[in-house]
């Protein structure tokens, strides 16, 4: 077991109607001056903004507006949003929508607080000194991007999408009421509990620093979603399995499930995210696609989890072999993706890359991570074009 830090600094207002807390919120954070940013639409149809821009009217707070966070958000609209927000004095960012736009916040976040071209910390060129204060108010359960440290942009020349990790962008807080996931389409909210367990199952198979009660929350964590992910998959209204998924979107991804870890394994991210890049697919359904194929390719070097994880989590029988039970274990995976009409290859995924698409996407991963990463196994260019191959 590792030593570690946990920095959950977010105040999260869960419920029914928590929206309709927002402006006390942004003024107990000290907002005078908003910029409400939002994705492409979907809070406008829904009349989620309507309500919020009315709430802040109430509330005598002022603000701009900047929607046009597309998916895989781009680096173009977080220069706007800088520009924005230094030409109308805002001191406080609202994320109205899912990660794209909460993301995409953070990064004019960034922009605002520091000197030269917010695209350097992406490029790991140096650090964020600060970063604007953001509030978020949830749309879609999946990123869990309204407590983490993390923001992940795509810079639209030479399409390198990349994450930025800093606690300087966690947001104050995160209003998170189920029922505005209600709207989604069943892609979505798939992709997203695809992506939630992922999030838990990039720390979970690690070869180094496991506790039995970081364990016990992964595990219990992951058996929740697969279960309420299918319930949704049938009854998409349903509030109470909206409730469990967000809740869980937000502990998969604020650190909790990683505690006493060697921080995780994240290479099904780090090859999804040039898949994301390049041909812009929605991230969980990457996700889906590509991990089978990494989980064939590293199980054997991280037996032990493999076989914990087929166990506690998929529940598949324990007989015959340890590498059996493993290899069951993923099956099982690849078939409740299947179950909740997520891919388990790249053809599903529908895309088709050449051989050179290939290799240009291990090489971009490769540079992105710095020539090798992994826990669970450690994967070189050469191993990332080997897991892309199978997951064809
Ligand atoms: O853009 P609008 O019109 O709002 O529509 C969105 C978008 O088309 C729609 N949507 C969202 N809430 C809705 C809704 N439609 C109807 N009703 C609602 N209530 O859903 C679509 C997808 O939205 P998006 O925000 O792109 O999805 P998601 O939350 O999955 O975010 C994906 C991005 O986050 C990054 C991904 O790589 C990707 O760029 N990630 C961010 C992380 C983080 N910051 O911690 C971690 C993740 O691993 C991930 O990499
Ligand atoms: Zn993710």
């Amino acid at each position: 077991m590792f030593g570690f830090k946990y920095y959950t600094p977010t105040k999260v207002i869960f419920g029914k109607d928590t929206e309709s807390q927002v402006a006390d919120l942004i003024k107990e954070f000290g907002g005078k001056k908003v910029l409400i940013h939002y994705g492409g639409g979907s809070v406008i149809r829904s009349g989620l903004l309507k309500r919020v821009t009315d709430t802040l009217d109430a509330a005598g707070i002022p603000y701009v507006s900047l929607g046009g966070a597309v998916p895989n958000p781009h680096l173009g609209l977080v220069y706007e949003g800088i520009e924005l927000c230094k030409k109308e004095n805002v001191d406080f960012l609202l994320a109205v929508g899912g990660g794209s736009a909460i993301d995409s916040a953070k990064a004019i976040g960034y922009g605002v607080a520091n000197e030269g071209d917010v695209w350097d910390f992406y490029d790991y060129k140096r650090q964020a000194k600060a970063c604007l204060p953001l509030g978020v108010i949830l749309t879609l359960a999946a990123t869990g991007s309204e407590m983490s440290d993390s923001s992940v942009i795509t810079k639209e020349d030479g399409l390198v999408k990349r994450g930025y990790n800093s606690d300087l962008c966690r947001p104050k807080f995160a209003i998170m009421n189920p029922e505005l996931t209600k709207t989604l389409p069943d892609y979505q909210t798939s992709c997203g509990c695809t992506d939630i367990m992922m999030h838990t199952m990039e720390r979970y198979f690690t070869n180094g620093g496991n506790m039995e009660i970081t364990d016990a929350l992964a595990e219990g964590l992951l058996r929740t979603v697969k279960k309420n992910a299918v319930i949704l998959h049938d009854d998409p209204q349903n509030y109470e399995a909206r409730a469990e998924v967000m809740w869980a979107g937000s502990l998969a991804h604020n650190g909790l499930t990683g505690c006493g870890s060697d921080g995780g394994d994240w290479m099904t991210h780090k090859l999804e995210h040039e898949l994301g890049g390049l041909y812009d697919v929605a991230h969980g359904a990457g996700l889906a696609a590509i991990w089978g194929s990494w989980a064939r390719y590293v199980y054997k070097d991280c037996l032990p989890r493999f076989k914990k994880f087929a166990l506690n989590v998929m529940e598949v029988e324990d007989s015959g072999s340890d590498e059996d039970i493993a290899l069951r274990g993923i099956e099982a995976v690849e078939d409740f993706y299947r179950s909740i009409d997520m891919p388990t290859n790249l053809r599903e995924l529908g895309v088709e890359p050449t051989d050179e698409e290939l290799a240009l996407m291990a090489g971009k991963c490769a540079i992105g991570v710095g020539g090798s990463k992994g826990s669970a196994k450690v994967l070189d260019e050469a191993a990332m074009l080997e897991i892309y191959r199978a997951s064809m």
